[in-house]
């Protein structure tokens, strides 16, 4: 694939990690209040943009048959739904929002709490808005119209999202970790996650000041919980086994992320992650299991 100057641009799809997710409460119209401390692993889906004489969407990828092909408004394809958006909104601006060839690398499994389809519609915003050459920012609002994940998709570095999730503040110094995910491939239903919550008023992860040091990034994270771990464990019990095995490897931390059913477990480097990984892997082959590094705050989006 190339571009107009000869060139594809790539784009990294990062896993979005919910290192503490802490639910605050409840809106009127029923989606969730949430204090959420999420960072990015280096692993991910890949896309490549390059300009084509039609609109196209390939796929490879150890889970691309999981990924649906249309764009039909409820068989959704959030790539090709934040190219159709971004579309709509660059030719109101003015600009010319030629055809695309689109490839996703979809490595993520699907409907898994770290976010592949948020992290694929950010991905897409940013690949897009390069091609295309559109000034400025990708406005919140349309960010947001493709879920509540893909603002904070689209920054991208360590933050905490409040708010649905759509409120951003980046943490600043936050360190780079070591962890395993894992992935039992049962997809959980994120509403149903939430529904069987019982306790909506929760308190915020952190009262007063952002650690400075590394060592209080690790104590936060400890002192936190994901409070849709228990409801998405009772709606699947294998998330019970998946925390279990994790534990077993002598994790610092296990912890699901998002609405699940990933977990994962905290190392103190990434010598002892791969380790972790390839124990899991060889007692459940049918597990979906990676080692992986985080972005740290320091790192280009
Ligand atoms: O916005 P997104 O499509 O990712 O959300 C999926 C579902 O998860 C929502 O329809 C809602 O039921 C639930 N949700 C919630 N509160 C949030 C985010 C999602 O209740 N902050």
């Amino acid at each position: 694939m190339t571009t107009a100057d000869g060139a594809a641009l790539t784009v990294d799809a990062r896993a979005k990690i919910n290192l503490a997710l802490h639910v605050t409460g409840r809106r009127g119209d029923g989606y969730h209040l949430l204090d959420t401390l999420v960072t990015f692993a280096t692993f991910g889906d890949r896309l490549t943009f390059a300009e084509a004489d039609a609109d196209r969407f390939t796929l490879s990828g150890r889970f691309a048959d999981a990924v649906p092909r249309g764009d039909e408004p409820d068989r959704g394809n959030l790539v090709l739904k934040a190219r159709n958006l971004l579309r709509e909104y660059a030719e109101a601006e003015g600009f010319s929002a030629t055809p695309v060839h689109i490839h996703l690398e979809k490595q993520l499994p699907p409907a898994s709490g770290i976010g592949g389809g948020s992290a694929d519609a950010a991905a897409t915003l940013r690949g897009l808005a390069r091609l295309w050459r559109l000034p400025g920012e990708i406005p919140a609002p349309l960010a947001l119209s493709l879920g509540a994940d893909v603002p904070m998709c689209l920054a991208g570095k360590p933050l905490f999202a409040r708010g649905i999730g759509d409120a951003i503040t980046p943490a600043i110094g936050f360190p780079r970790l070591f962890l395993v995910l894992v992935n039992p491939l049962h997809q959980v239903a994120t509403p149903e996650v939430f529904g069987a919550l019982e306790h909506r008023d929760n308190s915020p992860i952190l009262d007063g000041d952002m650690p400075q040091r590394a060592e209080d990034w690790l104590a936060l994270i400890k002192s936190a919980r994901n409070d849709l771990q228990f409801p998405a464990s009772r709606i699947a019990p294998v998330i019970f086994a998946v925390t279990d095995a994790l534990a077993a490897t002598g994790a610092e931390l296990v912890r699901m992320s998002g609405s699940g059913a990933t977990c994962f477990g905290l190392y103190p480097d990434l010598a002892s992650a791969e380790i972790a990984a390839r124990n899991l892997a060889a007692a459940y082959p049918d597990w979906f299991v990676v080692a992986t590094t985080t972005i740290s705050s320091g790192d280009a989006a």
